[in-house]
């Protein structure tokens, strides 16, 4: 979605906000100080840069953009943050994920926990029904081949997390970071006696799937709201899964640390994470 894309872009790209700096180039550009011209230009150019953004947003926002310049602008941002991320040697590189890595642990397990929630979470269902495929799969889906449909693809990628997380009819279930509850229904409904926990950090999730748990008849879900950086249970499960959630979190020690505390000898993790392969920096807000 674009909110997410957007949340991928680099700090020092300018989208269509009048900087506090600006005023000031041409306050300079108006004096006879030295560099003064090339201040001037760069504002005009930064402007420029502006208000191309500005209608490309507004024109994507109206779906006036055809797809293929949807994707290019996607490939000019994504080609934009990897120039930022490779770095020039190997061993520069791996200093620099050694250094995120160990600064996560001085971090709390997760930080801005209201941002994501008005950014996405509690914004009106009907907006995600009108964007996301039938189970309201908020995270990646799986295409085994070029024709599949969304909603096929959101099935495939359900199904994969069933055998790789080697799930059973019988066990207790836990799904952090549920979402829209497209794994907890979908387990729900493949497994009739299964007992799965959802917990997700929004009302509007909570009562969509409770209303689909109600027009499936399904009676063995249960959905707590709660922020998981704060919350405590005493409780165990045989399997505990995780999509696409871990993305919004800092401290993964701490977190494993409380998620272990809910397992028992025997069960098992099954986390689905995105991550670039070489290199992995925070969320950056564009404000
Ligand atoms: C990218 S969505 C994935 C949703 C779902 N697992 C799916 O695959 O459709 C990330 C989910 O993590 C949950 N989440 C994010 N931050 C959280 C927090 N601090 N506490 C609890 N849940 C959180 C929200 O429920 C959000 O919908």
């Amino acid at each position: 979605t674009p909110s997410r894309l957007g949340c991928h872009q680099p700090k020092h790209v300018n989208h269509g906000k009048q900087t506090a700096a600006q005023p000031k180039f041409l306050a300079a550009a108006g004096s006879r100080a030295p560099g003064a011209g090339k201040m001037a230009a760069a504002a005009v150019a930064a402007r420029a840069y502006e208000a191309a953004s500005r209608s490309a947003l507004a024109a994507l926002e109206r779906n006036l953009l055809p797809d293929a310049v949807t994707r290019r602008l996607t490939r000019l941002l994504l080609a934009q943050r990897l120039r930022l991320g490779y770095l020039p040697s190997a061993p520069l590189q791996l200093q620099d994920l050694l250094l995120f890595a160990h600064s996560l642990e001085g971090m709390p397990i997760a930080i801005e926990t209201d941002t994501a929630k008005t950014q996405h979470y509690e914004l009106p269902t009907t907006f995600f029904k009108l964007v996301l495929g039938k189970n309201l799969k908020y995270s990646s889906c799986y295409f085994p081949d070029d024709s599949s449909t969304l909603e096929d693809a959101e099935v495939a990628m359900l199904e994969l997390y069933c055998e790789r997380a080697q799930l059973q009819d019988g066990q207790s279930i836990l799904d952090v970071g549920c979402g829209w509850g497209s794994l907890s229904v979908y387990i729900a409904k493949k497994y009739r006696n299964c007992n799965i926990t959802g917990i997700c950090n929004s009302t509007t999730q909570k009562a969509f799937i409770e209303e689909q748990c109600r027009e499936n008849e399904l009676s063995n879900v249960e959905i707590i709201v709660a922020d998981i950086s704060k919350f405590e249970m005493e409780r165990s499960f045989d399997r505990i899964i995780s999509i696409e959630m871990f993305e919004h979190m800092k401290n993964y020690k701490a977190l494993l640390k409380k998620i272990s505390r809910w397992m028992k000898e025997d069960s098992l993790l099954f986390v689905h994470y995105f991550c670039h392969k070489t290199f992995a920096y925070h969320f950056e807000g564009q404000e």
